[in-house]
């Protein structure tokens, strides 16, 4: 369970984030939409170690880790999937996932390959092939797999589906829905908001650094202003 209580980052004067609240529980997505600059990225990466927070409290399964280094935070189970994938290309299939596994130690890791190749088939046949071979939804795929080496507790993702064909997306957004399935939590930044409020359970509208939505998918679907804003005046009188 991730617990992200009004959390303020800044960069020199710019405040990127002010006062932003959400939470993530297993086996549930929760969808953090907002416009461009609204602060969603920075939240993640707050989140995850990577960026220092102003003020307020990111909590871990009851315990707080605001302001601790990124590594050790990934050790107690939380993990960023960083937006534009970041495999290494020149490394195998197997290598990219390996490297996700470091903080676990060598038993456990084969243990976990295993499961991540159950879940992603395609990483499985293509284990031995350069990581740079892979399609998009393929590399989209690995991230999540490289993520999963880390048995995390709790994930987070930074537009999973950008520049991918659509078709990819669909089969991208199912691999969200599956590793929610498995018990994960997960926080999922998406610019594709119609198919996101389709899997998601939970929604974050992001304005300007502050929250301006905060509830369940069902609520979001049917709230006129999530719906104009996202999805356009059409969607309102289908
Ligand atoms: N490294 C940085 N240094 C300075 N300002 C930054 C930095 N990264 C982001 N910002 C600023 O912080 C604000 C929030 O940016 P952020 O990347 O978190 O937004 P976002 O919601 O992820 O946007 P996008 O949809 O474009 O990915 C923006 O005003 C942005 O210009
Ligand atoms: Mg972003």
């Amino acid at each position: 369970m991730l617990e992200i209580r009004d959390l303020h980052v800044s960069y020199g004067k710019v405040e990127a984030v002010r006062g932003v609240s959400a939470s993530a529980a297993p086996g549930r997505i929760t969808l953090v939409l907002g416009a461009n600059g609204a602060g969603k990225s920075t939240t993640l990466r707050t989140v995850a170690g990577l960026v220092p927070a102003v003020s307020g409290e990111v909590v871990l399964d009851g315990k707080v880790i605001t302001g601790r280094p990124g590594h050790t935070i990934v050790r107690d189970g939380l993990v960023l999937v960083p937006e534009g994938r970041r495999v290494f290309a020149p490394l195998t299939v197997e290598e990219n996932l390996l490297l996700g596994g470091y903080v676990a130690p060598r038993a456990k890791s084969a243990e976990t390959l295993d499961r991540v190749y159950e879940m992603f088939p395609i990483l499985a046949q293509r284990r031995r092939g350069a990581a740079g071979l892979l399609s998009g939804g393929e590399q989209q795929m690995l991230a999540f797999g490289r993520a999963l080496m880390s048995s995390p507790r709790v994930m987070l993702m930074d537009e999973p589906s950008m520049g991918l064909a659509p078709a990819m997306v669909e089969s991208v957004f199912g691999a969200v829905r599956e590793i929610a399935d498995a018990g994960i939590a997960l926080l999922v930044v998406e610019q594709n908001a119609e198919l996101g409020l389709e899997i998601a359970d939970d929604v974050v509208v992001v304005a300007r650094g502050e929250v301006v939505f905060s509830g369940e998918a069902e609520q979001a679907r049917s709230d006129a202003s999530v719906v104009r804003a996202f999805l356009g005046e059409a969607a309102l009188s289908q």
